[in-house]
């Protein structure tokens, strides 16, 4: 099952994504009173807005004859199947079968299938089970003195969790991002970081990275990158240049599926007020579609958990603390699903 694209249902990866808040769009992409088809760890899901225009994530199944509910449209607040016209409102009760307008509506509790879904930093969060993690922190979104840029989406042909690995690996900017993040003729060695786990996840001391081609500005600078990992598929770094200036970034990875995901980027910066929104796209554009390039390559697809599976070195410590991390997730929730449904005893 080394190169499986899809998710292997058993496997510690996918335990540890199913009860994890995931970017699924941005607020703005689910209209009132239109159905938005998204895929999530490899199921189909519907987003939708209830009348009050609470966000809705459901499995994009109708229970009657199995017609994907996306097909169809949002009225009163309800959302309509495509195929009969059936209208089911936002507790997944059915409240409408126009063939019948006298019959009461069939039971539909157990055919509807509703997931967990948020609205937070202008993205959608949707979590298949109850979520066991809060959603990410990300201090920089309500403070006025930082400007928001939303790059992306991304869409790489790989691995969500290879992508956050990526993304969490500061050794590869002289090569993958040559003569912008780094020279790779004279490629600067990492010094020792530290890495600190705590119940919000991951972080790390200050990372120095020498970035002899310049900032988004064209200077050159020498930048102290810190890195959180808040969520299996959300990571952040606040990158310090000079006293005050500081440019981070907070990503998100989609896992669409074992080998695609999508990518949702908003960058946060206090500084360089001459620079466009164009200039600092442009950039993350380039960036993120020389990484793409990589984390496509990488076999197997699925990130392994596993030391012995590939080599390591000291600047690899985030990547090999957060596969530890992904792997104690999935045993955990491994475990609560054993405990919940103990062994049938068969009687001789
Ligand atoms: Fe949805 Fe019939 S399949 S109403
Ligand atoms: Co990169």
């Amino acid at each position: 099952m080394l190169y499986a694209g899809k998710w292997d249902r058993n496997g510690l990866d996918y335990q540890a994504l199913k009860n994890q808040w995931h970017v699924v769009a941005r607020s703005e992409d689910v209209v009132a009173g239109q159905a938005k088809a998204i895929r999530l760890l490899g199921e189909d899901l519907v987003l939708w807005r209830d009348g009050k225009g609470r966000i809705q994530a459901w499995k994009d199944y109708c229970g009657h004859r199995g017609a994907k509910l996306s097909l169809g449209c949002v009225k009163d607040g309800e959302i309509e199947c495509p195929y009969h016209g059936w209208r089911f409102n936002a507790g997944g009760k059915c409240t409408r079968v126009p063939a019948h307008p006298d019959q009461a509506a069939p039971a539909s509790n157990r055919l509807i299938f509703r997931h967990h879904a948020e609205e937070r930093y202008g993205l959608i969060w949707c979590s298949l089970l109850k979520p066991t993690r809060p959603l990410p922190e990300f201090p920089q979104w309500e403070d006025g003195s930082f400007r928001k840029v939303f790059a992306g989406p991304y869409f790489y042909k790989g691995n969500a969790l290879r992508s956050v690995e990526n993304f969490l690996d500061a050794s590869h900017f002289p090569f993958v991002h040559a003569h912008l993040n780094g020279d790779p003729e004279a490629p600067e060695p990492l010094k020792d970081y530290q890495v600190f786990k705590d119940e919000r996840g991951l972080h790390t001391s200050e990372i120095t990275v020498f970035q002899p081609y310049g900032d988004h500005r064209g200077i050159p600078v020498t930048s102290r990158y810190t890195y959180w990992v808040f969520n299996p598929t959300t990571a952040y770094f606040v990158k310090k240049t000079g006293e005050t200036e500081r440019f981070c970034t907070f990503l998100n990875a989609t896992p669409v599926d074992a080998d695609e995901c999508i990518i949702w980027l908003i960058v946060a910066i206090n500084f360089g007020e001459n620079l466009t929104e164009e200039q600092i796209l442009f950039r993350q554009d380039k960036v993120f579609e020389q990484d793409r390039l990589i984390v496509e390559s990488q076999r197997p697809a699925r990130l392994p958990l596993d030391m012995h599976q590939e080599m390591h070195v000291r600047s690899d410590k985030l990547g090999i603390e957060y596969r530890g991390w992904i792997k104690e997730l999935g045993m955990e929730t491994q475990a609560q699903r054993e405990s919940a449904a103990p062994a049938t005893v068969v009687l001789s």
